[in-house]
């Protein structure tokens, strides 16, 4: 896809350290990260981040659809990171870390990480990571992450089936919050967290992320496409899966699949 030139905008304050930040806004859009993804193999460079007020084909983990409608946070950045692809799927939790971070710094709540992919509020989902590769040969060509937040709108206007599970900021803070602030703190966390992954050892991030992640130390099933394994939850390895140990004593770490817990019945 050819790219008509489209306005760069900066957000106040977004004086990152090591990430080039370039804003692409679009109004209305059917997805940032089919966008970004254009853009991307089009040759753009890292940091560059496509923004729209709302999509109308938002895309969510294993195909699933998001809804997005005008109000919410919908990005997508576009990353070039010199890393094995062993450990690209760590970066979607550094997005997640980032997220619930500027979530407690903008509206004092305190969110979690459900692996691998969803930040929850009181075990509703108020966002959602996305991330995807592209690869060449066996390295990383480039990597977008998506983002998605249900920020200043209100959940009635979701559509009903995904109601029940979901919650927005303004719903729970009983206020619009200020979304440029929002994005520009998801930004400035990743920028350094971004930072630290590349430049050392990745342990203290795994450590703070496993800290957010509610099923860590609990019973849970994992859905694959292989079909359902249920264990307890003991961590996250070096490259971000999830490991979880079976009744008999052995391990086994998952890259994908949906998460639950399973009642220990205490
Ligand atoms: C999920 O939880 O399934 C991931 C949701 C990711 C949604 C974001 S919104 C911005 C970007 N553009 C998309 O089409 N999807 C991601």
């Amino acid at each position: 896809m050819r790219h008509r030139l489209t306005a760069v905008f900066h957000i106040n304050g977004l004086n990152t350290k090591h990430l080039r930040i370039a804003v692409v806004h679009e109004r209305k859009v059917r997805s940032t990260q089919d966008q970004a993804k254009s853009l991307a193999s089009d040759g753009a460079l890292e940091g560059t981040t496509v923004i729209a007020d709302e999509q109308t084909a938002g895309k969510g983990r294993a195909g699933r659809r998001w809804y997005s409608p005008k109000g919410g946070v919908w990005l997508s950045l576009i990353l070039r990171p010199t890393v094995t692809i062993e450990k690209a799927p760590l970066i979607g939790l550094l997005a997640a870390l980032s997220t619930i971070n500027a979530i407690k710094v903008d509206t004092g709540l305190d969110a979690s990480i459900k692996w691998p992919n969803d930040i929850l509020f009181q075990g509703r989902k108020v966002g959602g990571i996305l991330s995807q590769s592209s690869i060449k040969g066996d390295s990383l060509s480039y990597l977008v992450l998506g983002i998605g937040v249900n920020l200043n709108f209100r959940k009635e206007n979701l559509p009903n089936k995904v109601q029940s599970g979901a919650t927005t900021l303004m719903d729970e803070v009983g206020k619009r919050i200020d979304k440029d602030a929002f994005i520009r703190d998801i930004l400035l966390a990743f920028d350094s967290l971004y930072q630290s992954f590349l430049e050392s050892d990745s342990d203290a991030i795994l450590r703070e992320i496993e800290s957010r992640m509610e099923i860590v130390g609990r019973m849970i099933s994992v859905k694959t496409a292989h079909g359902k394994e249920s264990g307890r939850a003991v961590g996250l390895a070096a490259n971000g899966a999830l490991r979880m140990l079976f009744p008999d004593g052995s391990e086994k770490s998952f890259y994908a699949g949906d998460v639950s817990l399973v009642d220990e019945g205490v």
